[in-house]
């Protein structure tokens, strides 16, 4: 009777921790609607799997890290906006890669210049998303309040997200950021998150948006682990790269030449 009162109680309680950890999203993340967010698009490969994020920002332009895209060729990669949930085939559109800029300093994340633009063959109608200038330092300040979206995984060894979550997670010092990376370069990035961690972005996030202010202040870029206690996110300071961004982004589509 003890034995079967202790079995009942710990089944219990493994279904009760079970149902816990699938409520709260370990990126501490909660449910994004694509309408608030039309901007916000993933990457699938050749294979139809989603690998990475990124914002629309022109009408055949989307901005994603450097690692999301180097090793890749265009025609491999597929952008899917308008599109919440990645099951849903009736969603949103998917448009072909026609062609793949990558920072020419670019070497790893972690060494910074973690951005790529992506070309897409046909204009998508979905509004985009300007992107942070070097006016716009306020919006680095720690302590100002980011707004991350993905589909990346839920928990650090976890599976992607088959629906499109937020989280909020406040810009950090950047002394914060050396002391937890030596490596930290504070020109081309930013960290932002809790010191009890619980809160991040994770695998597959890359190339995602992180917003503030109505603009694209970061790229989801790299860290340790996901959400660990002391190592924040770390994000592309995209104002830095604006400068570099404009003529590939502004740039006009190729005219098409009649004979
Ligand atoms: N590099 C990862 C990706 O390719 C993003 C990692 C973000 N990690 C973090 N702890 N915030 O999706």
């Amino acid at each position: 009777m003890r034995r079967l009162l202790v079995l009942v109680l710990s089944a219990l309680l493994v279904s009760s921790t079970g149902v816990a950890a699938a409520d709260e999203q370990v990126v501490g993340g909660e449910r994004a609607s694509i309408e608030a967010n039309p901007w916000v698009v993933h990457l699938l490969d050749d294979r139809g799997t989603q690998f990475c994020g990124g914002t629309l920002v022109a009408p055949q332009k989307v901005l994603t890290a450097a690692h999301c895209a180097t090793g890749r060729a265009a025609r491999d990669v597929q952008v899917v906006a308008g599109r919440e949930d990645k099951q849903d085939r009736q969603a949103g559109v998917v448009a072909a890669v026609t062609d793949i800029w990558i920072h020419r300093q670019y070497v790893s994340a972690d060494q910074g210049e973690d951005v790529a633009v992506l070309t897409l063959r046909k204009s998508l109608s979905y509004p985009p998303l300007p992107f942070a200038e070097p006016t716009d330092q306020a919006l680095y300040e720690p302590g100002t309040e980011l707004r991350a979206l993905g589909w990346g995984r839920t928990s650090e060894n976890g599976r992607t997200s088959r629906y499109l979550m937020q989280a909020t997670v406040p810009v950090l010092p950047d002394d914060y950021c050396l002391d937890t990376y030596p490596h930290f370069l504070k020109e081309d990035m930013f960290c932002a998150g809790y010191d009890a961690g619980k809160v991040d972005t994770c695998q597959g996030d890359s190339g995602g948006p992180v917003v503030a202010g109505g603009k694209l202040v970061g790229v989801t870029s790299w860290g340790e682990g996901c959400a660990r206690r002391g190592k924040p996110g770390v994000y592309v300071r995209i104002s830095r790269y604006a400068k570099d961004l404009h003529p590939v982004v502004d740039a006009s589509p190729p005219a098409v030449v009649e004979p």
